[in-house]
């Protein structure tokens, strides 16, 4: 019998197993299982409401399950708080990027690592600025947060995160709202970030950007893995064609330019706040 690849026989070092989440009456998450490699990309796609940002939420401990559990290298964190999600190797960045407006590029930064990672003084520095400089936001470290534009707002979402030092990192739309050549540009970053051997999960309406990068697709829909693997196999399939990709809230098929959805990411950044699921 031929080898499984190398990725194949690790470990998995996130597993979900039977997941579900309901707000009131209705049904958010709703028995989703799967599980992730180290250093495994995965891709998500899926409608709006579909439950992307809500399964970010169960994974990053900001959201309880009603069911199921979250296992992270081979540990039950259901019960786990988000903070103690994070210093265990979990981190997130937010649909609609928040920084801390009143502080400082390199401040909001530092704020990762001395919390998320409980990291201090030079320890602490020195993870900023890496996350900084894997951004491309160092030229920009003493400015102030709150005069950004929303590519360096994204970029200082990823900061934040990565200032954390995760070993599992969900991106959720990174990439929406940006023009084309911004998106190569966040693109190259999630490569490089992914070349040090970061498990990444990143949720995209932007199929093309996704496509060219993850190992793996997930299409979710109404709470539930419609199909999962191969991306190629993913979006060929007719069951995703219809739900996703044959809708009008779907983003631009592979190759075309339609507009996309309503992107709350391109909404007026003071607004924002109202928006922000968490
Ligand atoms: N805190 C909450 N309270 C009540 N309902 C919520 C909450 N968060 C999300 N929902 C609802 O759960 C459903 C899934 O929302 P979620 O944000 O997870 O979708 P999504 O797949 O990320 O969508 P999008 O592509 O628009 O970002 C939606 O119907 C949403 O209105
Ligand atoms: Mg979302």
């Amino acid at each position: 019998m031929p080898e499984a690849p190398l990725l194949e026989r690790r470990a998995p070092l996130l597993e979900l197993r039977g997941l579900g989440k309901r707000f009131g009456g209705l049904v958010v998450i709703d028995d989703l299982s799967t599980t992730l490699r180290p250093g495994e990309l995965l891709g998500v796609v899926g409608p709006n409401g579909a439950g992307k940002s809500t399964l970010f939420g169960l994974i990053a401990g900001d959201l309880r399950p009603d069911a199921g559990s979250v296992i992270f290298d081979g540990s039950d964190v259901t019960s786990l708080r988000e903070a103690r999600r994070c210093r265990a190797g979990i981190g997130r960045t937010y649909q609609i990027p928040l920084p801390f407006a009143g502080m400082t590029v390199f401040e909001n930064v530092l704020v990762g690592a001395t919390h998320g990672r409980k990291a201090r003084g030079r320890a602490a520095y020195q993870l900023g600025q890496r996350a900084l400089d894997t951004v491309g936001l160092l030229p920009k470290a003493n400015e102030q947060a709150a005069n950004l534009g929303l590519l360096d707002r994204k970029r200082l979402e990823m900061a934040r995160a990565l200032a954390t030092d995760p070993r599992l990192l969900l991106l959720d739309e990174v990439a929406g709202g940006l023009t084309e050549p911004e998106v190569q540009e966040l693109m190259a970053t999630i490569a490089q970030v992914r070349s040090r051997g970061m498990a990444i999960i990143w949720i995209e309406h932007i199929v093309d950007a996704l496509l060219s990068v993850v190992d793996r697709l997930l299409c979710l829909a109404a709470g539930r893995v419609l199909m999962e693997g191969d991306p190629a196999a993913v979006l060929a399939s007719r069951e995703v064609q219809e739900v996703y990709l044959g809708t009008t809230e779907a983003g631009p098929l592979p190759g075309q330019d339609a507009a996309g959805p309503a992107d709350p990411n391109s909404a007026d950044p003071d607004s924002a706040d109202q928006d922000r699921r968490s």
